[in-house]
């Protein structure tokens, strides 16, 4: 249904967007994932026609929307899609209902017609009862309700958001992810969500591409993102908490594991070893696969414990029954599991 070909934009000399592939099938959810400046908002703002692609094409429903091969590109009004911002941008002498009313009113749907679908939307977004109401008497979490509202009145077949949930609370950002993810299963839209939240992501989308630099480090479903990264910027960006990566380094005949000789095997001389937090485990002793590091952090997490520590840069987590009985700035022995779950070589790259 939406189809990215080779897209790339450049910005002068700087390429914000590079050589992105994505598709995804009608009624999907695609979330594009990434840390601040990876390029999230000019791929969406691509899609949504206000920016031109340097290269490559976008295709909605068969159709193309935009060609940066060939310098062309439809209009934001005529490609059928709708886009929210992190910034509500509601017409401030507008009511509620008024706000939500204009984009229909601009496609000049009959006021019949106009009064149903309102009424019908803000029953959707559980808002009706602010429809006489302007957007400086209602709160940020309505205001932005509001905005959604006036975005999927006119019925687009692509939705696109960017980072919607960023300007609220923590508490109202829980509550409004289910809100939109109840929405996007009324509504059946294709939906497109930037965000630098990895829970945002893995808890809404059907398909996530996670974003560095301008590039797509990975293209998958949450589960495949989860049980097989590609690259060590994937796996050190995904998971509650992220993945340790422990460098390990070819010293003579044998390997320095986090700067300790280590019993280990790995694939290539200078490579990259992730362990799961729940797979390591903290040990009282010293012993052939243990580090001593400096305990930093300990917190509960249903019902275990999430235990930091440090050592020369390197920051392992481990999941564990119960917190050591020591102290922050202390020193702990963390205990590396027998074998990794994945290797990565030095160029974050996976191996086997
Ligand atoms: N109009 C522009 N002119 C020049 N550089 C830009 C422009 N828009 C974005 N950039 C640059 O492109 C990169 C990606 O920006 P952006 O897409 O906004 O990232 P994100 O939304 O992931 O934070 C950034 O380095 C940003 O400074
Ligand atoms: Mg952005």
């Amino acid at each position: 249904m939406l189809e990215i070909r080779n897209l790339t934009k450049r910005f002068g000399d700087f390429e914000a967007v590079r050589d992105v592939s994505i598709s995804v099938p009608d009624g999907a959810f695609l979330v594009l994932l990434g840390p601040s400046g990876c390029g999230k908002t000019t791929l969406l703002r691509m899609l949504a026609g206000l920016e031109l692609p340097s290269a490559g094409q976008i295709v909605f429903d068969g159709k193309p929307v935009s060609d940066g091969d060939r310098n062309w590109t439809v209009d934001p009004a005529r490609r059928n899609s709708g886009l929210v911002f992190q910034s509500y941008a509601l017409w401030p002498h507008m009511s509620v209902r008024g706000n939500v009313d204009w984009p229909l009113k601009v496609m000049k749907m009959p006021k019949a017609d106009r009064t149903r679908r309102v009424a019908e939307v803000l029953k959707l977004l559980d808002i009706s009862q602010l429809a006489d109401r302007y957007p400086n008497e209602i709160s940020g979490g309505q205001q932005q309700r509001v905005a959604i509202a006036r975005t999927i009145a006119p019925k687009p077949s692509v939705l696109l958001f960017d980072e919607p949930l960023s300007n609220l609370d923590a508490k109202l950002r829980v509550e409004m992810r289910t809100e939109l993810m109840r929405l996007h299963r009324a509504t059946g839209a294709t939906t497109v969500y930037v965000t630098h939240d990895q829970i945002e992501a893995m808890t809404m989308a059907t398909h996530v591409a996670v974003m560095n630099h301008g590039r797509v480090q990975q293209f998958g479903t949450p589960a495949d993102l989860v049980d097989h990264p590609e690259t060590a910027f994937v796996a050190t960006f995904i998971g509650t908490p992220p993945n340790n990566m422990v460098p390990i380094v070819r010293n003579g005949t044998g390997y320095k594991v986090g700067g300790r000789y280590m019993p280990v095997t790995p694939p290539a001389d200078d490579c990259l070893a992730m362990y799961r937090a729940e797979a390591m485990t903290l040990s009282d002793s010293e012993g052939e696969t243990t580090l001593p590091m400096e305990l930093v952090e300990t917190s509960a997490i249903a019902g275990r414990m999430m235990v930091t520590g440090l050592r020369d840069g390197l920051r392992l987590t481990a999941i564990v029954e119960r917190a050591p009985e020591a102290r922050i700035g202390d020193t702990v022995q963390f205990c590396l599991p027998q074998r990794p779950d994945s290797w990565f070589g030095p160029d974050g790259e996976r191996i086997g």
